[in-house]
């Protein structure tokens, strides 16, 4: 019987602005969540088997291949596809890798057609890739308007389809957005963009660890997440496609792993799709903890329900103690559209402090980590703000000062649960900022903001070499 993960660090400490000393509550899994100690245990476990991959002569190696084989069908098992239709593919630091891989193949697979089709709520890690090689990016709309907006319009998506039915390549869109944790209907993008012979590329990054995923049924052509965005920050990004799209895509890197004759005058690449897509020696350690923790998660259980099922079960009650919970204090803002459930993350402003003040506030007096700015996902970030930047009233700040106001402006303090979050965690947060509330000049009276908007406490200020032990 396999117990329920533990994390590393849900203990940490940190000193805080006014003296105490307090355990740093983890609010920001959505940009990366803490580590799994079942990552940390493999890698001890496996070191002293290092050796690289691609033999089966001696031990070690044998032991190396075959985990990294193991973590290959395992990946596979976690997001629900089928080992006949898809293959998957460890490749560089994250999603970003695999969705430039995927941009890359498909236009050189498909020159012919030229648009592609990027969702509006994207993380630029899924929307810059797509505009190179010459493309015309078109950006689906989203059902209603500016802070209130929600998923894809799908009536306008098959429009778009219809209209440039010949011309379009993919579609890019993430499951979850990592700024609202809105849901997209994936299932039926798929369907409607299957009518036109347009792929779809799915950005899972946000969804993965908080659900189950399903490939099989959602039948989409491509998926990438990050091996950090599931408890395992060692790892590779993973991409998964079907496996007779992944041989038509040329512009891979190459080298030596992926080939199965060279001669001075030519070569071949390997027949199986995974191998011919990872030249050279993949994250092999990495991969092997991914794997590990996503048994793990496989494994998870509470309440009579289990795996992944069990994990959404337990983060959407708890994303709903959390919504009330800010829903409760009159000076928030929780962008998007307030109808729509939400996975693993939502964005909030205060209409008393600026994003970049509360976080700080919350870090430095609370040890409450959650992140501010705009999550790299500029354009969505704009496009839920644009009502409220428009109405700033500048007319008492001096010209000169007026871009660095608007800047403190343009952002959100995000809030993300991952499965270590209790309800506890969330009174935690939910007291924090009421007490800010109520007492506003006590803590913003010590913050100074540079012209980006970016706050520091004029006297306190973390030691993070010792924190680490380090003598620099
Ligand atoms: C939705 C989404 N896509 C892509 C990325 C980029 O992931 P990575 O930095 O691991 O490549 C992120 C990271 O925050 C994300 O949230």
């Amino acid at each position: 019987m396999q117990s329920n993960p533990k994390f590393i660090g849900i203990d940490t400490q940190y000193p805080t602005a006014d003296g105490k000393r307090l355990t740093r509550l983890h609010l920001d899994g959505a940009a990366s969540p803490l580590a799994s100690a079942k990552a940390l245990e493999t890698i001890c476990k496996l070191l002293p088997h290092y050796s690289n991959t691609h033999s089966y002569v001696h031990s070690s190696a044998q032991v190396s291949t075959k985990a990294l084989e193991w973590a290959h069908q395992t990946v596979l098992k976690f997001v629900g596809a089928d080992e006949k239709k898809y293959a998957s593919v460890f490749s560089g630091a994250g999603t970003t890798a695999a969705i430039n891989r995927v941009a890359r193949g498909l236009h050189h697979a498909r020159p012919e057609r030229n648009i592609v089709l990027v969702s509006s709520m994207e993380h630029h890690a899924n929307d810059l890739p797509h505009r190179q090689f010459g493309n015309q990016v078109i950006y689906l709309p989203l059902e209603g308007q500016g802070a209130t907006s929600g998923t894809i319009d799908l009536s306008q998506l098959t429009q778009l389809c219809q209209q440039h039915a010949d011309e379009i390549n993919y579609i890019a869109v993430s499951s979850v957005s990592n700024v609202s944790g809105i849901s997209n209907p994936i299932k039926t993008i798929c369907q409607i963009a299957h009518k036109y012979d347009i792929l779809v590329l799915i950005d899972a990054a946000q969804s993965v660890a908080h659900g189950p995923t399903e490939l099989d049924h959602l039948n989409a052509d491509f998926l990438v997440f990050s091996g950090h965005k599931v408890y395992t920050p060692m790892a590779p990004g993973v991409l998964i496609a079907k496996r007779k799209l992944l041989k038509n895509l040329s512009g891979q890197d190459l080298g030596g792993g992926s080939v199965s004759r060279v001669s001075f005058y030519d070569f071949e690449l390997s027949d199986d799709e995974t191998t011919r897509e990872e030249s050279g020696t993949p994250n092999i350690v990495g991969a092997i903890a991914l794997a590990a923790v996503l048994h793990e998660l496989m494994h998870y259980s509470l309440d009579g329900l289990s795996g992944l099922n069990a994990i959404k079960a337990k983060e959407n009650a708890l994303m709903l103690d959390l919504i009330d919970g800010l829903e409760s204090i009159n000076e928030l803002t929780i962008y998007g559209d307030p109808e729509l459930p939400r996975t693993g993350a939502l964005a909030i402003n205060h209409s008393q402090i600026d994003h970049g003040l509360l976080a700080a506030i919350l870090n430095d007096y609370f040890a409450i980590a959650v992140r501010n700015e705009c999550f790299c996902a500029h354009p969505y970030v704009s496009s839920l703000l644009k009502e409220e930047l428009w109405q700033l009233d500048l007319s008492n700040i001096a010209e000169e000062q007026q871009e660095s106001f608007i800047n403190r402006k343009r952002g959100m303090v995000r809030v993300s649960l991952s499965l270590y979050n209790t309800p506890s965690d969330v009174i935690r947060l939910v007291d924090a900022i009421k007490r800010i509330s109520s007492e506003l000049d006590y803590y913003t009276q010590h913050y100074q903001a540079d012209n980006d908007g970016v706050y520091s406490h004029v006297e306190y200020q973390l030691e993070w070499q010792k924190e680490l032990g380090l003598d620099v």
